[in-house]
């Protein structure tokens, strides 16, 4: 039996890594095979470009970012996470292409339909079977994460670029209804926990 692919998606400090510690630890205890792994990342080599990706030193181009972005996506697919599911491992992803729409198309503008042909392109259909993206208003998730406070005025560009990549993983979800699932994570932890819990495991056929 192939094995589940489930990414988890949302803007920074929404509580992605949180809630998918916590997934794997339900998985497992229900005996799935799994493995957990990030965009950018994922192989030896992603993770040189998440590197000079996420260095803040460095602006590209919003194309050349995407370009780069599906480059490691395709060793990462090649080598990691296809490989993984053929065998009958889950993949447990945090981050993938509806990422790339939200920050590089509703972050920083590239053409939404540029980044859908490379997603056809690198993927030839190949979609997540489930993606929980949880969403949260900026002001909320920078708190989160602690970001230190800067001066005002580069807060207010920080949200407005975070609000247009919220819009955008809405945009997503509202074009891939089945497959993307809206989470509040306003909520607590638990709450969320618990909300989730009965959803993923129908979901993803397992007997409670
Ligand atoms: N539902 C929640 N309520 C309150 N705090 C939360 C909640 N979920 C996560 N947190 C806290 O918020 C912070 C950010 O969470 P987390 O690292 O999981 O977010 P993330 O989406 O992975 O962020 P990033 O995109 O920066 O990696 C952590 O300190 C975490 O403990
Ligand atoms: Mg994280």
């Amino acid at each position: 039996m192939r094995g589940k692919f489930i990414t988890l998606e949302g803007i920074d400090g929404a509580g992605k890594s949180t809630q998918l510690q916590w997934l794997a630890g339900l998985l497992e205890a229900h005996g799935i095979p799994l493995l957990i792994t990030r965009e950018p990342g994922g192989t030896e080599f992603g993770e040189k470009l998440r590197q000079m990706l996420l260095d803040r030193n460095q602006r590209l181009h919003p194309d050349t970012e995407a370009l780069l972005m599906f480059a490691a996506r395709r060793e990462h697919l090649a080598k990691v996470i296809v490989p993984a599911l053929e065998a009958g491992t889950w993949v447990l992803c945090d981050r993938f292409t509806d990422a790339t729409f939200a920050y590089q198309s509703g972050g920083s503008g590239l053409a939404w339909d540029r980044i859908e042909a490379l997603e056809q392109w690198v993927q030839q259909g190949l979609q997540p079977d489930i993606t929980l993206c949880f969403d949260i208003a900026p002001e909320l998730g920078r708190a989160r994460s602690g970001r230190i406070k800067q001066p005002d005025r580069f807060e207010q560009e920080q949200d407005a670029f975070f609000s247009r990549v919220r819009q955008a993983y809405l945009r997503r979800a509202r074009e891939h209804p089945d497959r993307m699932h809206i989470i509040d994570a306003s909520a607590p932890v638990i709450e969320i926990q618990k909300k989730l819990e009965p959803v993923i495991l129908s979901i993803c056929g397992i007997k409670s």
